[in-house]
């Protein structure tokens, strides 16, 4: 049995294909058509879909799409009523949903097929459940709390769920236009970070900031018996724009979220290419306070409803990693969850397995083991692409191919390595990385000079072998794709200089060798060069989606001063090119 299942003409349009309950393939369609957090309609994904499982369209059994404009309409329309000067708006865009509605249609158009030919069912799931879906039917769990937090999908922000076997109970929603994300949102753009996905950046700015409005920011956010609600004055009503705006040509633009009340109480708005002063830290950190506040409230609340260990989570506030990093000590869940890809790219596999779990009762036998779901490519493949760049390069059995990595990398070097799988979701686990030394102070700064350009309050993130994460950090939990922050080992800062971020922590990626064997050995190299268990990991890409085939990755280095790529099992070095 076939399952396709959907996230279209939302932020980070995607498709994820099931063939049994179990995910064989899943990609972003940003990967493909090479435009950030793509939101029209995933044609290209859906195609590597079926090319991955060998499979025709009208072979697929189900289509499962990870939205329902018809979900909490009574609320829509109840905010709509009580809210005149909205209603036009609202009818707008609900006019535009049914237009896009039509999936037979549009998978017919794109794939260039007859819709006579088409055999599936289709299913819609709403957006929350198929996010806190594409968490549990991945997790080992057979019961689990689930939990799901957001800027909004289907009118909701926040989801709390009873996971066990077959089911996923709602038990609490949290409507617009009280969000999260709206709240984290707002303050980015306020302090000049107005782009789609950049409060991950911002999250880094928090550590330098000092609590100075932490009272003031709390008044926006308050905690309640409902979960928590915003103080509306500070934004810009919802409806008076669309929030988030997808362009004609499948870009995603932010409206202003903050009010002139934020102007008031805190000044004005710092511009985009402004300096950041103490005053945007300050607000940088009382953000993320206050969000860590509500969303361990929330969680507690969860805890006392469904009293279990286990906590299976996704959304796009669930990237907030310094957050997870915490959630152990200051909630009672032990375990967690975390889709890798908790955006809204994650709703394609939580759709289809939805669809075959909870619609088609059928039993479980999968669990997500690793994130690389994306395409791969033959050695003759990179050959050729490596000869038509003009590159010289070597070809090199593994172990020789490793200790030449890791001879680079001790020396300083920046090394490009592009192997097997792409990974599914934002984070690059070691299949589409570039990877330097951890522990060379210089090490941020010669990254940002000669590929990435990031803003220099970010910090660059550990992929340590999982054996030794104890020894280096001070929480022992997994954090396997990269969505946890904890402290660094007082002990271990200066061996791990280059990603040890302002206040000790690190984002760090356990890596195991059943999930990753080549990358594992590749770390497990550098350790018996350089005694540091640990590589800096940070994505194969400049200021454009992750690198997914393997001219792109060429491109990549041929544009930037990597010094060298590892793509397969040749070996570019940027000197003899
Ligand atoms: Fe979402």
């Amino acid at each position: 049995m076939l399952i396709l299942g959907l996230n279209m003409f939302h932020a980070d349009a995607s498709a994820a294909i099931i063939q049994d309950g179990e995910v064989l393939f899943a990609i972003a369609e940003e990967r493909l058509n090479r435009i950030k957090h793509y939101a029209g309609f995933p044609t290209l994904a859906i195609q590597a879909c079926l090319d991955a499982a060998g499979a025709k369209i009208s072979d697929i059994d189900h289509v499962a799409i990870g939205q329902d404009t018809d979900a909490n309409l009574s609320e829509k329309v109840r905010y709509a009523m009580a809210n005149p000067a909205k209603l036009l708006n609202f009818i707008r865009l609900r006019k535009r949903k049914q237009e896009m509605k039509d999936v037979r249609a549009l998978i017919a158009d794109g794939l260039d097929c007859d819709a006579q030919s088409l055999r599936f069912q289709e299913h819609r799931l709403e957006h929350h459940i198929a996010h806190i879906a594409s968490a549990y039917y991945c997790s080992p769990w057979e019961k689990a709390a689930g939990f799901s937090y957001d800027g909004s999908g289907d009118f909701v922000s926040t989801m709390m769920a009873r996971c066990e076997g077959t089911e996923i109970q709602v038990l609490d929603r949290v409507f617009l236009p009280h969000s999260l994300g709206s709240f984290y949102t707002m303050i980015c753009e306020f302090i000049g970070y107005s782009r789609y996905g950049d409060e991950g950046k911002v999250m880094g700015l928090a550590p330098y900031g000092r609590d100075t409005y932490c009272d003031q920011i709390r008044e926006l956010l308050m905690t309640s018996n409902s979960g928590f609600e915003l103080d509306l004055k500070y934004f810009k009503p919802l409806g008076s724009n669309e929030g988030m705006q997808i362009q004609p040509d499948g870009t995603v633009a932010l409206a202003r979220h903050f009010s002139s009340q934020m102007t008031e109480m805190f000044g004005a708005p710092r511009e985009a290419d402004a300096e950041i002063t103490q005053r945007d830290m300050d607000l940088a950190y009382a953000m993320q306070y206050c969000f860590e506040e509500v969303f361990f409230h929330l969680l507690s609340e969860l805890h006392e409803k469904v009293p279990v260990e286990n906590l299976a989570m996704a959304g796009g506030c669930a990237l907030n990693s310094v957050a997870n990093g915490k959630l152990f000590t200051r909630t009672p869940f032990r375990r967690t969850w975390i889709q890798p890809a908790a955006g809204d790219e994650g709703l394609a596999i939580g759709a289809a397995l939805h669809t075959y779990r909870s619609v088609l009762k059928k039993p479980r036998d999968y669990v997500m083991q690793n994130s690389y779901l994306g395409p791969e490519f033959a050695d003759s493949r990179v050959e050729s692409s490596l000869r038509s760049a003009g590159l010289k390069y070597q070809k090199l059995e593994r172990e020789p191919l490793l200790d030449t990595v890791v001879e680079r990398i001790a020396v300083g070097d920046v090394v490009g390595w592009f192997q097997g799988r792409m990974e599914w979701g934002p984070r690059a686990l070691g299949n589409r990385s570039i990877v330097a030394h951890p522990g060379r102070p210089d090490m941020k700064d010669v990254l940002n000079a000669r590929i990435k350009r990031r803003e220099w309050f970010r910090p660059f993130a550990p992929s340590i072998i999982e054996e030794r994460q104890s020894e280096y950090f001070e929480h022992d939990h997994p954090s396997p794709f990269m969505l946890h922050v904890y402290k660094i080992r007082p002990d271990k800062r200066e061996q791990l200089c280059a990603v040890n971020h302002v206040d000790d922590t690190g984002r760090l990626q356990s890596v195991s060798r059943q999930e990753n064997p080549l990358y594992y050995d590749l770390i497990r190299a550098f350790e018996r060069k350089t005694g540091i268990p640990v590589l800096l990991n940070t994505s194969f890409n400049e200021n454009e989606p992750i690198v997914c085939k393997p001219e792109e990755a060429i491109d990549c280095f041929q544009r930037t001063r990597m010094d060298a790529i590892a793509i397969g099992p040749f070996l570019a070095l940027k000197s003899q090119n």
